[in-house]
């Protein structure tokens, strides 16, 4: 069975796609990590992110990039959305979702348009929101554990920027799919979104 969870940044996706991977004994693939890999081998490369072609030839990253903790840095989230506005980008990383969704047994993925352009045939599909004050006050004390200086005003600023481009980019941009379910964490613990995602999963793969 494919398992789409989509949403914006600190929904609650990851969190929610890694629990529903592990309930379910499938692999997981978290695609944003795909295109921070992007980001960070522009900057690596000296290049511009607004580049496609910069951007393009930075789709060539060696995998163990992937491992970087650099790569869950504010600022590579950042460039990442600037990447992945490019569609030769999009382009490019599409393959290697592809073919981790259609592996023998399933999996699961979560990003931006995994159940609208990578996975489209998904049966259970999950769009995981939540408003910006919650979603900022989650990633301020990610950061703060991780001793990163930040504060709450300027994430909370930087996610509006970002859902706005997500959002409104002509390739994939981040839209529920039709036959997607909405969970709305802003007042759920991440065990109660949890055994929610997995109660809609049961509920899709009994049918
Ligand atoms: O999910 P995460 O915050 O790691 O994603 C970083 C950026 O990568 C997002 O802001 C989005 O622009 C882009 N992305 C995307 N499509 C995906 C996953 C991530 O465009 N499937």
């Amino acid at each position: 069975m494919i398992i789409a969870v989509d949403g914006p940044t600190a929904s609650g996706k990851g969190t929610i796609a890694k629990a529903l991977a592990a309930h379910f004994g499938l692999p997981h693939l978290d695609t944003g990590l795909l295109y921070r890999a992007v980001a960070r081998q522009v900057l690596l490369n000296l290049g511009d992110p607004d580049s496609e072609a910069d951007a393009l030839a930075a789709c060539a990253f060696p995998d163990s990039l992937l491992a970087d903790p650099e790569l869950r840095s504010e600022e590579v989230g950042g460039f990442a959305s600037q990447v992945s506005v490019h569609p030769a980008v999009r382009q490019a990383l599409y393959q290697r979702q592809r073919a981790f969704a259609l592996q023998a047994g399933g999996a699961v993925l979560d990003g931006r348009d995994i159940g609208t352009v990578i996975a489209p045939e998904a049966e259970a599909k999950l769009f995981v929101i939540a408003s910006v004050p919650a979603r900022a006050e989650r990633r301020f004390h990610e950061m703060q554990e991780a001793g990163r200086p930040v504060t709450l005003a300027d994430i909370a600023a930087d996610m509006e920027l970002r859902d706005l481009r997500d959002a409104t980019r002509s390739a994939a941009p981040l839209v529920q799919a039709e036959d997607a379910v909405v969970l709305d964490t802003s007042l759920l613990s991440p065990g109660e979104a949890i055994a929610r995602a997995i109660a809609f999963v049961e509920l899709k793969a009994g049918k």
